[in-house]
């Protein structure tokens, strides 16, 4: 399929040159003199008559593959969840209902349009491909030096046991935060477990999607790490007894002087605790650098996934690059053996492989209908978004009654629109990726499905997903495990050559730019646009030239990949850039 998708391309792009010399044909009739015209329309009604019916053909054609590619790239069964909040991780409700195109920039879509083809004929040379910023390779991996002091405590004050929710990307987190709070407290972490939830509807526990020997053994320096509990444990009923620590029972972003007070005299007491759900409980500043190192270990160098997902992953990427052997230390760390490391010279790498953008666009229903934005589809759409958020966002609701209403306009100045795939479609035109670029979609689930995806396929017609690359049977095993497919796109996203966001509040696109950032030695560029500042320029997309939409787009992705180290209270995991994780060479 995959291999299919690049012929076809260069066939769309006929097509449209084709259609704008039509364009032209017709614009110059205009100029035949009216006395003459009679005369010559006779003479050529012949060719008049073929020539309509091939234009007519080709519009058929056209319209035929702009079909095919839609249907390659949204099929998918419509689901329904109940859902308690955001899902993030890939995995999202859709609705697949036949709706016409919705398209919100029209004539910025038709200058993307021509702009692409002219860079057909006339490619310039840019550097969409690489970091900007030379500083950006200065930085390298270091979390994993042994630290003069490993500071494990001999003596164990007891059990910490996590149950964490969420989907894949925020139970990653949840892991990472719970090694920490052991260290803290001189504690045995028991392996996380997950909860099952009826929004992810997967009963994956750790050793389905990471290596848990590699996990236990990474760490054994600093945390011990048992699989089970000591038979005396077992038995107990750690509510009964007062163990079970909820998130009602643990700020957000907690302190370590808050687990310190609240839950080591439980610990001391009962030799146990529980913590229940468990997502983001652990702050990141202030936090003694020990245990921000130890954060930074455990997510970018004790969870590795497990091989059937390694496995899998590496068929995806090598199916998208058309090549064997790994290229980076992102696909070493991500692929493990899965991806023969072949030493071959760069340019001998470039050559035989393709490059291709990841892109995670976060137009999912429950994003759209949870932001109470207007996305141009009109009154059916307001009333569909409203009863979605009536089914599955009942708190929402309640806390719209209370406040004062802010409107759909003013969302969209202040940045808390997610963005449609039109508008990711024209970002990534305005930065000069070309008509042919290969773009893998994650998640995929799109709200409005081919109606919100016709604008963007029109522009870049080259779209993979998981679906498209593996088979069925390939696709099977992970079929009822969302977190599993999850961790194919996160794999598929982090080797990307570029990765593109639409939502840098997402766990999935922050992880998978923070592994970027650590292992991409500088040279894995990722796209985050400020949603604020791209609503500024898209308000005035019925004057705003096209060069200058160019360059205010370019100076916006710019202004996120800038190089920094990571501020105060920011998280660890998606800004590595910082003493405790990296080393500034
Ligand atoms: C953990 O052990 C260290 C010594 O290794 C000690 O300084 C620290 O106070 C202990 N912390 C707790 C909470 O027991
Ligand atoms: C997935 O779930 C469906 C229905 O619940 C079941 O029929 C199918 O066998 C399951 N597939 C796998 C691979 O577990
Ligand atoms: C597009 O431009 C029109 C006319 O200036 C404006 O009214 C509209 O709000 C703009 N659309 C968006 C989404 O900013």
């Amino acid at each position: 399929m995959s291999r299919g998708d690049h012929n076809w391309n260069s066939k769309f792009v006929l097509l449209n040159g084709l259609k704008s010399d039509s364009g032209k044909f017709s614009s110059s009739c205009k100029g035949v003199h009216v006395g003459k015209r009679h005369m010559w329309f006779h003479k050529n009604v012949r060719s008049i008559a073929y020539i309509f019916v091939l234009v007519g053909f080709f519009f058929l054609l056209d319209s035929l593959m702009v079909s095919i590619f839609d249907s390659i790239n949204l099929q998918h069964s419509s689901t329904s969840k109940n859902s308690k909040g955001l899902k993030d991780d890939g995995k999202v409700a859709h609705t697949n209902k036949e709706k016409p195109p919705v398209k919100m920039y029209g004539r910025l879509l038709s200058l993307a349009s021509s702009a692409l083809t002219e860079k057909e004929f006339k490619p310039k040379k840019s550097d969409l491909w690489k970091e900007p910023y030379k500083q950006a390779s200065s930085w390298k991996p270091c979390a994993d030096r042994r630290p003069p002091n490993p500071g494990k405590h001999d003596k164990s004050n007891g059990y910490i046991m996590v149950s964490a929710n969420g989907g894949l990307n925020q139970q990653r987190v949840a892991i990472c935060n719970a090694v920490a709070v052991a260290s803290l407290l001189n504690a045995t972490l028991l392996l996380p477990r997950f909860l099952y939830s009826n929004v992810w509807k997967d009963p994956s526990q750790f050793g389905d999607i990471y290596q848990e020997e590699y996990f236990i053994s990474v760490l054994k320096h600093e945390v011990n790490i048992v699989k089970e509990l000591p038979p005396r444990l077992k038995s107990i009923d750690i509510e009964a007894i007062g163990s079970l620590i909820t998130d009602a029972d643990i700020a957000k972003e907690a302190k370590p002087i808050d687990y310190v007070r609240k839950v080591l005299p439980i610990l001391l007491r009962n030799g146990v605790v529980h913590f229940l759900g468990y997502g983001n409980r652990l702050g990141f500043d202030p936090l003694p650098s020990k245990l921000q190192r130890l954060r930074c270990k455990c997510n970018f160098h004790a969870l590795k996934f497990a091989p059937k997902i390694q496995e899998a992953a590496s068929l995806l990427v090598r199916r998208i690059r058309k090549h064997d052997s790994a290229r980076s230390m992102l696909d070493k760390q991500l692929l493990g053996n899965y991806m023969p490391n072949i030493p071959s010279r760069h340019h001998e790498v470039a050559r035989g492989s393709y490059r291709y953008l990841a892109l995670h666009l976060r137009f999912e229903e429950d994003m759209v209908a949870y932001s109470q934005c207007d996305f141009g589809g009109g009154e059916s759409e307001r009333k569909e978004l409203q009863s979605y958020r009536e089914i599955h966002f009942p708190l929402l609701i309640e806390r719209l009654k209370s406040s004062k209403p802010i409107s759909p306009e003013e969302l969209r100045k202040l940045g808390r629109c997610p963005l449609t795939p039109e508008e990711a479609a024209l970002l990534l035109s305005a930065l000069g990726f070309k008509h042919g670029t290969y773009i893998y979609l994650a998640g995929s689930q799109i709200y409005g499905a081919n109606s919100r995806m016709q604008a963007f396929t029109s522009l870049y017609p080259n779209l993979v997903t998981k679906e498209t690359l593996l088979t069925p049977s390939e696709l099977e095993p992970f079929r009822n495990f969302s977190s599993q497919l999850a961790a194919l796109d996160f794999i598929a996203c982090a080797t990307a050559d570029v990765f593109a966001m639409t939502d840098s509040g997402s766990q999935l696109s922050s992880l998978v730019s923070g592994f970027r950032t650590y292992y991409g030695n500088g040279q894995a560029p990722t796209l985050r646009p400020n949603k604020k500042r791209l609503a500024t320029i898209l308000s005035e997309n019925s004057t705003i030239r096209w060069n200058d939409f160019e360059d205010r787009v370019r100076k916006m992705i710019e202004e996120g990949q800038r190089v920094r180290v990571r501020g105060f209270g920011r998280s660890i995991y998606r800004q590595p850039r910082s003493p405790e994780c990296m080393c500034r060479t």
